[in-house]
């Protein structure tokens, strides 16, 4: 029998999983109800059934583009389309959900009103980078949480568009050379990977800070002809200044290398987006809240992403977020 009385650290697995890191933080807030645990734990799933998906594409022939576009124009990939199903239909199954926004569809899904249960609408990219999906680059989802006013009717678009600083969850699952799943509830930011052998995320930093300052931008200057001349000066700025550059093109994977190794990550608006490409409710907003829960900052066109007072719910935004002196560096062009 071996010898349990050792120092031996028998359960040496890293057993600390979302779902409990969930619940203990539930304990943290009197006031949350479970509702909030059983919100995460259906993205969970569903993101361990989209990464499955999108490590298979290849195998079961569903790479490539769907054939239609979505409500922004933009051609749809097969692999959108699965994922955007595949979350609707775990988040649909949940009772505290009132609405669903997503990325690839004009009109929200009401799922019922507060009166109902209704008490939270989620917002998502259901897939982010999709055009990269091919040849096995970093995509994922991104989510953000809103939660619905007492009496709203389910049905107005307005019981959604409050600005971000109002969401009370975000994050987001990159598919890269691993699973990861990162998260805030506002209390600071933690990050899981999926742990394979038990089918589980585990916990593998909390209470994650984005270095101050770092000298990486990541920006496509392929359209720098079409950027305005502030970003041209702080992009020369750069240049003398021994920056290097990083850009993947998935936002979730240039994000989360911004918020682990720090630097600034910039669309800026360009001739074919003269507001920016991103989309303000559920690519911009859960972002900046990871960003700044992580110590960092996140500006648009107009000052601080998460107090844009949205007007439309796929309304784009200028994003200029990560590290905050590098945020400061290009704000400095941007104010001069
Ligand atoms: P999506 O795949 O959800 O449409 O998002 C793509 C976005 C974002 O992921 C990325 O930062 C940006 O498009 C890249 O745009 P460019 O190819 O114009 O650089
Ligand atoms: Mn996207
Ligand atoms: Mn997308």
């Amino acid at each position: 029998m071996p010898d349990t009385t050792t120092t031996h650290d028998w359960a040496n697995d890293n057993l600390q999983s979302l779902q409990s890191h969930i619940l203990a933080e539930e304990q943290t807030h009197p006031e949350a109800t479970g509702d909030f645990s059983w919100i995460l734990s259906a993205i969970a799933l569903a993101t361990k059934s989209i990464a499955n998906k999108v490590r298979r594409a290849r195998i079961d022939d569903v790479l490539g583009e769907f054939g239609e576009t979505n409500t922004h124009g933009e051609a749809q990939q097969k692999l959108d389309l699965i994922a955007n199903d595949i979350i609707k239909a775990c988040l649909g199954a949940r009772a505290n959900i009132g609405v669903l926004v997503s990325e690839e569809d004009e009109e929200p899904m009401v799922l019922r009103t507060h009166a109902e249960g209704g008490r939270y609408a989620v917002l998502f990219d259901p897939l982010d980078g999709s055009s990269n999906i091919d040849f096995s680059v970093g995509v994922g989802t991104i989510f953000s949480i809103l939660r619905l006013e007492d009496g709203h009717a389910a049905k107005g678009v307005d019981a959604i568009l409050h600005h971000g600083a109002r969401q009370v969850a975000a994050g987001y699952v990159l598919f890269g050379s691993s699973t990861v799943f990162v998260l805030t509830t506002g209390n600071g930011v933690n990050m899981f990977v999926l742990d394979q052998s038990i089918g589980a995320f585990v916990l593998v930093e909390s209470k994650l800070q984005i270095p101050t300052q770092s000298r990486i931008y990541s920006i496509n200057e392929a359209n720098i002809d079409s950027f305005p001349d502030a970003y041209r000066s702080y992009l020369e700025w750069a240049h003398a200044s021994n920056y290097t550059s990083r850009y993947i093109g998935s936002m979730v994977a240039d994000v989360h290398r911004t918020l682990l190794k720090g630097g600034v990550f910039i669309y800026p608006p360009t001739e074919s987006h003269p507001d920016g490409k991103l989309r303000l409710m559920y690519e911009a907003n859960p972002m900046a809240m990871i960003i700044e829960e992580a110590g960092g900052r996140a500006i648009g066109n107009h000052g601080r992403i998460l107090e844009v007072e949205p007007d439309s719910l796929h309304q784009r935004s200028v994003v200029v977020m990560g590290s905050p002196d590098e945020v400061g560096h290009v704000e400095r062009f941007l104010n001069s």
